[in-house]
């Protein structure tokens, strides 16, 4: 038997910009986490068995373009099996579905992780990294590759697309409260209504791209250099304040939607720094930045907004 698992993630600052070449900053959140196990199997064929979705089948009576399939055989290729043992892939997961936090891309690294171990052929970071973006091409169509390298690495990630990876360090750990809309949105949705705003009026749009780079790039300082240190208000201040204006280009994409609103807005007036939604938007997760003394206040005001569901994390 192997196993492996790989962690949720968020994004912090740039999605949607991030896919027109513009930074952006993203971290694991190891709270939640996709888990796959591989034993062998009398039974001829590679079975799969993902309760969470009530799937029990084997691969090849799947789609061809089934998620699942296409990363299960993607693996095989890669390492030249035509003939794969007969497997049997356990599937579970903690991350929520369609909601911001990585869940397709780390169920296919921890499947990916898995079956190579299983046939004592381990792969590199960077190439279950490629065989993890090209998956995600399948779920979200022109993906930026920022969910499959922050859960890769496992490190806070500064990510422009079509670079070589670059981590981050964060200088004082800092608290987040991410809170689930419990509305599933597609990111391939809202990514393609931001492509088409932005193929009808280029340039207002770069602009306001622009403007979402600079606000990654001072969190980017604000995060490695220590402000906000723990005694340093006017530093967490200031990350809470670029927040709050990533969050305003982002609802000028359209991507915002009332229920996220309503979270952002109950998180400030509970004492949230600052607060934003996250990924595709639409629905899914938000976050907000939280004085640790505050945290638990900060979720129940979200709960009491309508969260369906709230997660503590600590990034370091
Ligand atoms: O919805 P998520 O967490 O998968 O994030 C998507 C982030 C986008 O920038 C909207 C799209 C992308 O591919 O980067």
């Amino acid at each position: 038997m192997t196993a492996a698992s790989a962690p949720g993630k968020i994004i912090l600052f740039g999605e949607h910009a991030v896919v027109y070449g513009r930074p952006a900053l993203a971290v694991p959140v190891t709270q939640v986490q996709a888990y796959v196990e591989v034993v062998d199997s009398a039974t001829p064929g590679v079975w799969v068995d993902a309760p969470d979705i009530s799937l029990h089948c084997e691969i090849a009576s799947l789609p061809a373009t089934h998620a699942l399939r296409t990363v299960i055989e993607s693996v095989f290729r890669t390492l030249e099996l035509p003939a794969p043992p007969p497997l049997k892939i356990h599937i579970k997961s903690t991350i929520p579905v369609a909601s911001g936090l990585g869940s397709g891309a780390a169920v296919s690294i921890a499947i990916i992780r898995a079956l190579s171990s299983t046939v004592n052929r381990p792969l590199s970071v960077d190439e279950v990294n490629t065989l993890a973006y090209a998956a995600e091409k399948l779920h979200h169509g022109t993906p930026s590759g920022i969910d499959n390298t922050v859960i890769t690495y496992a490190k806070p990630v500064y990510f422009i697309k079509g670079q070589p990876i670059q981590t981050f360090s964060v200088a004082h750990p800092f608290t987040l409260v991410i809170a689930d809309t419990g509305i599933s949105a597609p990111t391939k949705a809202s990514v393609g209504d931001v492509r088409k705003l932005w193929e009808a009026d280029k340039s207002k749009w770069e602009a306001v791209f622009d403007q979402v780079g600079e606000l990654v790039q001072a969190a980017r300082k604000a995060i490695e250099s220590g402000k906000p240190a723990p005694s340093n208000v006017e530093g967490w201040e200031r990350l809470g304040s670029l927040m709050d204006a990533n969050h305003a280009l982002l609802q000028q994409m359209t991507v915002s939607s009332p229920e996220l609103d309503r979270l952002v807005l109950a998180a400030k007036r509970s004492g949230a720094l600052g607060a934003k939604l996250s990924g595709g938007g639409r629905g899914g997760n938000m976050l907000a930045l939280v004085k640790p003394s505050d945290a638990e206040k900060v979720a129940s005001a979200l709960k009491a907004a309508g969260a369906r569901n709230t997660i503590l994390t600590e990034i370091k």
